[in-house]
């Protein structure tokens, strides 16, 4: 996905953290309580939130609170549990950062090498020809070839029989998001569109397929990756696909439709972002910007709709024409290829039309790998919300099984799924059974980031807190309608506003958990709604265009809980974007030097092997000096670093101080290893069991070409990876240590 292309829909009144503070400190006996001293947290809350006060120019407050120093350090997080059998974080990584580029190119570290895997349009079975790359190739024949947009990919190791085998390293399964497309190079000359609506039906059929998931089978010969054309296991799921609806949701009347009255299925997936993998070697492919395509036009829909429903509409994004008019192509067919993407209230009940589809969609869609027969699931008790990803926390026996998330828009939130059923090891060899016993039951929570360092996990059960039928916002009718409306849910329990959440990942070692934050910008990250855990709002100095404020370059945030399921945290910033040529501090808070600055970290995964912690970015705002990149990094644990306060600035030179958390500084332990071609994004990051072959994926580079310049190759930004007058595609690439020998160290 592009960097900045998700719709912003958070119009609650949730507050920041220090819209918190002000709040507080407006009540003189909380005042007097927090000047009597309540503990070193109270100082630290009322130190960050005092600083704002005098920045804002007072408030109504008759008694303002001196700002004292900056408090203390929190209470220092919980060890760790221990770690589980395997190789210790290395001291030092063994390669030499790469430099930043904007060639047409990939740049990796010395002593490394790449070769391209699985491209665009690559046929995925025998018989398909190889692709054209002209926009010539037949639609139908995109329900066999690679899609569109390389996103999350995971690998799996596959045995002699077929099953899952955890040291298989020369042959397996890779599992890929295909996200979006690039329009402009699909078609003969980008997308037919007259009068506003699509015109040519191959084309449109050609979208449908090159969206979703593929599985593909992949081996190392005589010390070379290829992928098997005609293995049985290679399959592509997409928005054509026939989805089984799973958990609280199934079967609920507004999941309804006439393609399935019953509520009990949809058909396919569409821009699977990231992604997870379950502890019994299942695929989670998750369902970000989904709203965006459908069409609603709210003129003449919302007259059909209850209060209740436009809410939700709002909440999502659900509005509009549909981002590849999909729903505008006459005439529809019998079974509504087209039709089905129109979300509207067009006939007499809600089995005769759409107008329940968009609920069917925005859910985690779990994928049995060695099953190609088994249907996908949509696991609706995970929530729907714009899923990045899924992360599970280490498998404990007897312990539940436990899901990291994020809501992939700017002042979203970070939520946590926990099973029901407590982990039985046994279950890892039963696929999607095991997928229906701890997927589909379970408590959904939403984080709060504390000013003070700690942090909570907010239930969102119906009944729980603000979430009843007495919520003003949004009166919930039951748990149904939590699942479906998880976002309204978790404003009514009070979440803190993110800065875009991205990627997330646990570390092997010691169970923390990062989450990127890509970024966000000067309107929605203001300096006033600067918090503790978001604490940025600066200009980074771009040298074409303008300037960008905000937290343009964005940080990642972890976290530590003693285990899994307890609802409470302690937290950190592991790092913060930033070009390394600013020497402020509150800029360059991670102090980055040239080898390794970076902004808009999205993609973020720990190998298991190496327990190196991979950083990939989806960036707009550091492209005047480099394209997209992969980094590594040998991060210590929460707690390491200490407190700091950050002075931010607006465009009118007013400051505020915002204290935060912030990791012990990486240094040489954060090294740029990779540079991917032009306007591309790194994205998706998986290797070998033995850690010595990398999978990385190569998003929509060129994707800046102008659709009228299609028919002159001159004018594309890239000719990633084919050269010469080539389209470019996104593609996955395999990477390799010269000599052999586990990737980084
Ligand atoms: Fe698709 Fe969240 O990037
Ligand atoms: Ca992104
Ligand atoms: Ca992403």
């Amino acid at each position: 996905m592009s960097d900045d292309d998700e719709a912003v829909t958070n119009p609650s009144h949730n507050p920041h953290i220090s819209d918190i503070v002000e709040q507080r400190l407006r009540d003189p006996k909380r005042r007097a309580l927090l000047r009597g001293g309540t503990g070193m947290a109270a100082l630290s809350f009322i130190g960050s939130s005092s600083a704002l006060l005098a920045a804002c120019g007072g408030d109504d407050d008759p008694a303002p609170v001196p700002a004292p120093a900056p408090g203390p350090a929190p209470a220092p997080p919980p060890p760790p549990p221990p770690p589980p059998a395997g190789p210790a974080r290395p001291a030092a990584l063994g390669f030499n950062a790469v430099a930043k580029s904007v060639a047409d190119s990939v740049a990796l570290a010395a002593g490394y090498s790449s070769s391209v895997l699985f491209r665009l349009g690559d046929p995925m079975a025998a018989g398909v020809p190889a692709y054209m790359n002209n926009g010539m190739d037949s639609a139908a024949s995109f329900a066999q070839r690679a899609g569109d947009h390389h996103d999350a990919i995971q690998y799996f190791g596959l045995s002699a029989t077929g099953t899952f085998s955890a040291t298989s390293s020369d042959r397996g399964l890779l599992v890929q998001n295909h996200e979006a497309i690039t329009p402009a190079f699909l078609h003969p000359a980008g997308p037919t569109i007259v009068a506003g609506a699509r015109t040519v039906a191959d084309e449109v059929l050609r979208e449908f397929y090159v969206h979703g998931v593929s599985i593909i089978e992949v081996q190392k010969t005589a010390g070379a990756w290829s992928y098997k054309q005609d293995s049985t296991f290679n399959r592509r799921v997409h928005t054509l696909t026939v989805t089984e609806l799973a958990g609280p949701a199934r079967g609920a009347a507004q999941m309804s439709t006439k393609f399935s009255p019953g509520g009990t299925q949809t058909r396919g997936t569409v821009n699977n972002c990231a992604h997870g993998y379950t502890p019994w070697y299942t695929y989670l492919a998750c369902e970000e910007n989904w709203a965006g395509y459908f069409r609603r036009v709210t003129a003449t829909d919302n007259p059909n709709r209850t209060a209740k429903e436009i809410t939700s509409f709002t909440r999502y994004g659900v509005g509009g024409n549909g981002r590849e008019l999909w729903a505008t192509f006459t005439p529809d067919t019998a079974d509504n290829l087209y039709g089905r993407w129109n979300t509207e209230v067009l006939g007499a009940t809600a089995v005769a039309d759409y107008r329940n589809v968009s609920n069917t969609y925005g859910w985690n869609v779990e994928i049995d790998p060695f099953n190609p027969t088994a249907a996908p699931k949509k696991r609706t008790a995970m929530g729907r919300i714009a899923h990045e990803g899924a992360w599970a926390a280490r498998a404990v026996v007897g312990k539940p099984v436990v899901f990291y998330m994020g809501c992939d828009s700017r002042n979203e939130y970070i939520y946590k799924y926990v099973s029901t059923a407590l982990w039985d090891a046994a279950d890892a060899t039963r696929g999607m059974a095991a997928g229906d016993k701890y997927l589909d039951a379970g408590k959904l929570y939403v984080a709060r980031f504390n000013a003070d360092g700690t942090g909570q996990w907010l239930e969102l059960t119906f009944g729980v807190g603000s979430v009843t039928a007495a919520n003003v916002a949004y009166p919930f009718a039951d748990q149904v309608d939590v699942a479906l409306n998880s976002r309204l849910a978790a404003d009514a329990q009070g979440a803190t506003k993110m800065d875009r959440p991205e990627w997330g990942a646990v570390d092997p070692l010691n169970g923390d958990i990062y989450m990127t934050l890509t970024n966000n910008n000067a309107t929605l990250r203001t300096l006033a709604s600067t918090d503790a855990a978001n604490p940025r709002h600066y200009n980074d100095p771009r040298t074409t265009g303008t300037a960008q404020r905000g937290n343009p370059n964005g940080h990642i945030i972890r976290w530590r809980e003693t285990s899994p399921e307890v609802l409470n945290f302690t937290w950190d910033i592991f790092l913060f974007g930033a070009r390394s040529t600013i020497t402020d501090p509150n800029i360059n808070v991670s102090a980055l030097t040239a080898d390794n600055d970076f902004s808009s970290p999205d993609g973020l995964w720990f190998s298991p092997a190496t327990n190196i912690c991979w950083v990939e970015t989806d960036d707009g705002a550091y492209t005047d000096v480099t394209n997209c990149m992969l980094l590594a990094a040998l991060p210590g644990g929460v707690g390491d670093g200490g407190v700091r306060t950050i002075t931010s600035t607006d465009a009118l030179g007013a400051t505020k101080q915002t204290q935060t958390y912030v990791a012990a500084p990486q240094g040489a332990k954060l090294r740029r290893f990779l540079v991917g071609p032009k306007d591309c994004e790194i994205t998706g990051i998986t290797e070998t069991p033995d850690g010595a072959t990398l999978f990385v994926n190569v998003q929509h580079p060129g994707e800046d070409t102008p659709v009228a310049v299609i028919g002159d190759p001159t004018m594309f930004t890239s000719h990633w990876p084919d050269g010469g007058t080539a389209r470019p595609r996104s593609a996955t690439i395999v990477i390799t240590k010269n000599g052999s020998g586990p990737i980084g160290v």
